[in-house]
């Protein structure tokens, strides 16, 4: 069956009264209007979306590629244009947030609270010392403050880096060292499925780590009045420090290309990057893939449940949804607690009209669901739904059927969208009310992004075969470079073959008949857990961390139900190859070794022992191999160039 007889979905058009992008004409018309003005075109944008302190008068600068730049002499504020602008507005009164505790206590905070709380923050940051370009490390859960912390370093022009809360004290000490942060804002802990987790001790333990002299102040927002230690010199309750602060401070007027944040992400190699935001193309992006990716109105409920620790929870929870005056609702708890109607009674309660969750979510619900009718989506009303989102990992078919049948009841569009961390927002999604749509096709490029598959040498595949995902031209809101690293960042993104193309590390095919994308996945050592994107590399040298037990190790992801991939690593120890319940001992010791390395959701799922990995005779290790053994298929490759074939045997025994 060819994609287009697939395309049985009502027309889209039914479901979104006057879309913002309204028929596949409208969307033809953008994708030519910027093929022919390409800089006037998201000029045009540039100054819809987002308002000026001073006009830009110069769109795209690529005399100096690929370190872009885009509305240079324009200047901004970021907080200003989520904020202020839309108290001015006339939407003071209205709510921007509401938020959801995880015990189930919900608090309102209108356009004007967040305004007030973003400027006494703000003041109390510049008390402190912080000014413009100095950066911030953001280590906090879910929160109205996490939100008010990233608006109010925005407002004084100061760098935040979020770091999610999930990382080991070791991730955010390298974190923190990598951006040179002079303020670290945290919480005494956090509330996550009925439990508290500690996030003001994990600073401490990061801070006593050493490498992190540049921090002056640590902020603490009491969350849960825990016990926690306490540095007089060096920690502040965020209450203490707004108390008493003006509710006004005025914005500090920022050039377009000043970084607006720094967010770290995996790579194949290395540490993982500082990929760096610019002010007015990041916000351009966010406010408008907010606007016609969810086709967003005035009197919608967003909800994005992503974390703010990720790119998702900053261009759709901290920005887009703020910057166009929207309702969204911020929850601070886990699907499945106190059970996993969660997500469904939150819906119901808040009258969500636009949710946007990853794969994993709806996968692991879906599983809860089928066990536990009281948990069904059929047994709550979920009429308030328009349009549904997933992001952050390829949807399989069927769970896309699910989320469509009984989370949309069969109504809502599900906007596939494809991104990354470095591509600041949606690159190929459907749009509601022009794109009809097909079950693990993200679709079409957003209008204006020059998306494309080639192959090594950057030359164009035929559509229905496989290739590497590029973009051919900058658009406003990608990465302008790796924090500190600038030749890492030409390297990993544009590298020469590719023809100046930027280089997005997944593999993609476009039907021949739709011209429709389906990403096939990462062409490169990074694994997609749970929707989290971790390098390969990065969970062996946490392995081999462990001097005292672990010689050698090598990590490949295979393919899991429920977390689309999952980590299997493959270790020598230094001592003789354990089995049986020495091997689980072992194992088990080695997972939590690894959690405290770099944070629980890098615990590889499976740990499997060899007197050797399988290498060539020149001591290459065969990956290839690893990737069979841990699906567990029978080994067809050619072994004769194997150094040592008789570790196979001992690698497929699970422990
Ligand atoms: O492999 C792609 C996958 O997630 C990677 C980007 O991860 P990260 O930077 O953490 O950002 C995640 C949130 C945008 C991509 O290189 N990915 C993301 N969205 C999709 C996807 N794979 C398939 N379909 C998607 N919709």
């Amino acid at each position: 069956m060819s994609n287009v007889e697939a395309i049985a979905r009502p027309a889209p058009e039914a479901e979104a009264e006057d879309p913002h992008v309204n028929g596949m004409a409208a969307y033809d018309a953008l994708v030519a209007e910027a093929e022919a003005d390409y800089a006037g075109y998201w000029a045009r944008l540039a100054r819809e979306f987002v308002t000026w302190k001073t006009p830009f008068t110069r769109s795209l600068d690529d005399s100096n590629a690929p370190f872009f730049k885009w509305f240079e002499d324009g200047t901004l504020n970021v907080s200003y244009n989520c904020l202020d602008r839309n108290v001015e507005r006339g939407l003071g009164n209205k709510v921007a947030i509401v938020f959801e505790a995880d015990d189930g206590q919900v608090t309102r905070v209108t356009y004007s609270d967040l305004l007030a709380r973003t400027c006494r923050l703000a003041n109390a940051l510049k008390a402190r010392g912080v000014r413009k370009g100095d950066r911030v490390v953001i280590y906090m859960a879910m929160s109205v403050e996490g939100v008010v912390a990233m608006q109010a370093c925005a407002r004084i022009g100061a760098t935040h880096s979020v770091v999610f809360g999930g990382f080991s004290a070791q991730s955010l000490r390298d974190r923190i060292e990598g951006a040179g942060a002079v303020m670290v804002i945290t919480a005494d802990e956090q509330a996550r499925g009925g439990k508290h987790l500690p996030l003001k001790a994990i600073v401490d333990d990061a801070i006593a780590l050493g490498g992190c002299e540049s921090v002056k102040d640590v902020i603490v927002y009491r969350r849960t009045g825990g016990p926690i230690d306490w540095q007089p010199s060096r920690d502040h309750w965020m209450h203490e420090e707004t108390e008493g602060q003006p509710e006004v401070c005025e914005p500090e007027w920022v050039g377009a290309e000043h970084p607006l944040f720094l967010l770290y992400t995996s790579g194949s190699t290395g540490k993982p990057k500082g990929v760096q935001h610019s002010t007015g193309g990041y916000l351009l992006h966010a406010a408008l893939t907010t606007k016609w990716t969810f086709d967003l109105k005035d009197d919608d409920v967003f909800w994005c449940t992503a974390d703010i620790g990720w790119v998702t929870g900053h261009t759709y929870i901290a920005y887009g949804p703020l910057a166009l005056g929207a309702t969204e609702v911020v929850f601070e708890g886990v699907p499945s607690y106190p059970d996993a109607g969660r997500f469904w009674q939150m819906i119901q309660d808040h009258q969500v009209s636009v949710f946007y969750t990853a794969p994993t979510a709806i996968r692991s619900l879906i599983k809860l669901a089928e066990g536990d009718a009281a948990v069904h989506p059929a047994r709550y009303d979920l009429s308030s739904l328009r349009i549904l989102g997933s992001v952050g990992e390829p949807i399989n078919p069927a769970a896309w059927e699910w989320y469509h049948r009984h989370v949309g009841g069969g109504r809502c569009p599900i906007v596939d969208t494809f991104w990354q961390t470095e591509t600041g927002g949606h690159m190929i999604t459907p749009l509601p009310g022009a794109t009809p749509l097909v079950p693990g096709s993200c679709t079409l490029p957003f209008p204006g992004i020059a998306a494309a598959i080639v192959d090594e040498t950057g030359n164009d595949v035929p559509h229905g075969q496989g290739g590497i995902l590029v973009v051919k031209k900058p658009w406003p809101s990608m990465i302008r470079t790796i924090w500190g690293e600038a030749e890492r960042f030409r390297s990993s993104y544009f590298p020469p073959e590719l023809k100046g193309y930027y280089l997005a590390g997944d593999g993609a095919i476009r039907d021949a008949e739709t011209r429709y994308f389906t990403i096939t996945g990462r062409i490169d050592d990074v694994l997609n857990v749970s929707g989290h994107r971790m390098g390969t590399m990065e969970i062996e040298s946490a392995l081999v961390a462990c001097t005292d037990l672990v010689a050698e190790a090598a990590v490949v992801g295979r393919p899991d139900d429920t977390t689309g991939e999952a980590i299997c690593a493959f270790v020598v120890l230094k001592r003789a190859r354990p089995t049986g319940d020495e091997a689980k001992k072992i194992a088990t010791e080695l997972r939590n070794w690894v959690g405290r390395e770099i944070g629980p959701i890098a615990k590889p799922k499976e740990i499997r022992f060899g007197d050797n990995l399988p290498k060539t005779r020149s001591g290459k290790i065969m990956r290839r191999l690893l990737r069979s053994l841990a699906r567990d298929e029978a080994i067809t490759q050619d072994t004769s160039t194997l150094e040592n074939p008789a570790v196979l045997a001992q690698l497929a025994e699970k422990n």
